[in-house]
């Protein structure tokens, strides 16, 4: 059985989900001097080779809630010995020698497995360039339930950047444990879910390139936005920017049951005036974000606890 977290295949099945959801709710829901001991003792590097707001915020004050302690890099790519040409698994090699475990963010795909293969202790991949981020896809589960009651009989429509979005590679992937799920790839053709990810999904899914083809139909509008990051010709980012975007003209198209979720963050795929609108759950799911990192964290590091 897997420490790490690399992809959303180390939380298989659906058994150990329900123990994230689970462990999550008591976190949101508990006065914090019960579990504020927990992890008293353990100490946790952070390390970001990529911009970060949420998914650092998150990790480290899920860390210091359950008592550990962090050593955090936030600009890794200038600020740790890699600007001085050190390799990803030197750097990792030393770190792990120090350390109880190591939330990672880098820019390439495959970077998280790799560092896995040389650490001593447990990798959370904190997402790996176009490849996954698995905790966003346990904290973006734990929100669906919480907001419609359940995973399973649904109708997600996934929309924006498919091609380069991380966070909806392990969304499409996870939900495989759930049943009578129906989904909805909204993209500019050229930048449609890749082929791979696709073969992997056992529910039905269809791909369109005009948001009014999911209209009426969906339960999770799944909004993500345009990769800047990844493209290579900048032409290219600024005509597929504000392709599809959601406004209070278009949420009447869609029942008061539908639930807009987005990693965050957004640029302009979500107009500002819709944040009012109760469907609008991408605030909330952001704070889950601390509730689901503390979840792994205990997992993860918690002893006699089995992890995944
Ligand atoms: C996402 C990411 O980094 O992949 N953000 C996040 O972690 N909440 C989504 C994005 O940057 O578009």
């Amino acid at each position: 059985m897997s420490k790490h977290l690399i992809t959303v295949d180390h939380v298989g099945s659906r058994e150990c989900l329900e123990r994230f959801f689970s462990k999550a709710e008591y976190y949101s829901m508990t006065p914090r001097d019960s579990y504020r001991e927990e992890l008293r003792g353990k100490d946790i590097a952070t390390l970001f080779y990529e911009p970060s707001t949420r998914t650092r915020f998150t990790f480290e004050f899920a860390a210091h809630r359950l008592g550990a302690s962090v050593v955090s890099t936030e600009n890794a790519r200038e600020f740790s010995s890699v600007a001085k040409g050190e390799t990803l698994e030197d750097t990792i090699r030393v770190v792990s020698s120090i350390c109880d475990a190591i939330v990672l963010r880098h820019d390439k795909a495959g970077a998280a497995l790799k560092a896995s293969q040389v650490s001593s202790v447990p990798i959370i991949n904190a997402g790996d360039g176009t490849g996954e981020h698995p905790s966003q896809a346990l904290l973006d589960l734990y929100t669906i339930k919480k907001e419609l009651g359940r995973i399973d009989r649904l109708s997600i429509a996934m929309i924006g950047d498919l091609k380069n979005g991380r966070t909806v590679h392990s969304l499409a992937r996870i939900l495989n444990n759930f049943d009578d799920i129906n989904l909805i790839f909204v993209s500019p053709t050229s930048l449609a879910m890749p082929q791979a990810i696709k073969d992997e999904i056992r529910h039905p899914w269809t791909e369109k390139d005009k948001l009014e083809d999911c209209y009426g139909r969906v339960d999770v509008l799944y909004v993500t936005r345009m990769q800047k990051e990844r493209f290579s010709d900048s032409a290219d980012y600024e005509r597929y920017n504000g392709e599809y975007v959601i406004s209070n003209e278009i949420m009447r198209y869609f029942p008061s049951t539908t639930r807009i979720l987005h990693p965050l963050p957004r640029v302009n795929e979500i107009s500002p005036s819709v944040d009012s609108d109760p469907r609008a759950a991408y605030f909330r799911q952001a704070e889950n974000g601390l509730y689901m990192r503390m979840a792994i964290l205990s997992m993860v590091l918690s002893t006699g606890c089995e992890p995944f």
